[in-house]
């Protein structure tokens, strides 16, 4: 029987946790030592909570967490931090790589976040993740899940590939997977989308932009609040 999408993206993520997961993860480095990989993440976290304006104290999930490279640095900012993750392989890495006691992971479904209540978290984060998902639908969904489980004015700061797409790079992505490198593979590839496409989802999800940061590349950052 053929698989579901979402069956899919997660035997293609545990595929990638077997093989080479620093390098699956960022593959801006082919290799990484664990100690430079989880060092690489302290940048960006330090950035999204500057961003946010966050004080130290309440709760934060990041969704597509893999090993907790960013995850683990979060935790200065936060009483408690889930990661969440659609590869039960990455999570069960990233618990042992002794994460602290207050950061926590978890396996999800890859398309929902059921298993948190309403009006949880103070920030919800997502780096890298996105872009790797195919069908709209999917993000659709993510955002009135995020929507869902923010606080009444929490924030979500969420990263996507809005780079234009022209008829050469649709071409370039029809071909089969053996002619393409490594990371220009299908589920491991860019899905570029629109910004203004995704302004009207986060709209209807019942999030609101509060800030952005580089609209039309591959690292173009929503601030978001509930
Ligand atoms: C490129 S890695 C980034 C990991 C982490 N955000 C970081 O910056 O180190 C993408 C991660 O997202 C996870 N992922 C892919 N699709 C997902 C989905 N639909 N829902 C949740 N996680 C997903 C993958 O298993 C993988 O761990």
């Amino acid at each position: 029987m053929s698989q579901s999408r979402p069956e899919q993206m997660r035997t293609h993520w545990e595929k990638f946790a077997e093989g080479d997961p620093m390098y699956y993860i960022a593959t801006w480095n082919k290799n990484w030592t664990l100690d430079d990989f989880f060092a690489s993440g302290l940048e960006v976290a330090e950035k999204i909570a500057r961003w946010a304006g966050r004080q130290h104290g309440g709760r934060m999930l990041e969704i597509g967490c893999g090993l907790g490279r960013t995850a683990v640095h979060f935790s200065r900012w936060f009483d408690r931090v889930d990661g969440v993750d659609i590869s039960p392989k990455m999570i069960d890495m990233a618990r042992s790589l002794n994460p602290p006691d207050h950061v926590h992971f978890s396996a999800i479904s890859g398309t929902d976040l059921t298993q948190f209540e309403n009006d949880t978290f103070d920030l919800v984060y997502s780096y890298i993740v996105f872009q790797h998902i195919p069908e709209e639908a999917v993000i659709e969904s993510y955002l009135r899940e995020i929507s869902r489980v923010l606080k009444p004015g929490g924030q979500a700061a969420l990263q996507f590939d809005t780079r234009p797409e022209g008829t050469l790079i649709k071409l370039y992505k029809s071909l089969p997977d053996p002619l393409l490198p490594r990371p220009h593979r299908r589920f491991i590839r860019r899905y570029r989308r629109r910004p203004e496409r995704l302004q009207s989802l986060m709209e209807g999800a019942g999030l609101r932009v509060e800030d952005e940061q580089g609209k039309g590349t591959a690292e173009h950052f929503f601030l978001l609040r509930k």
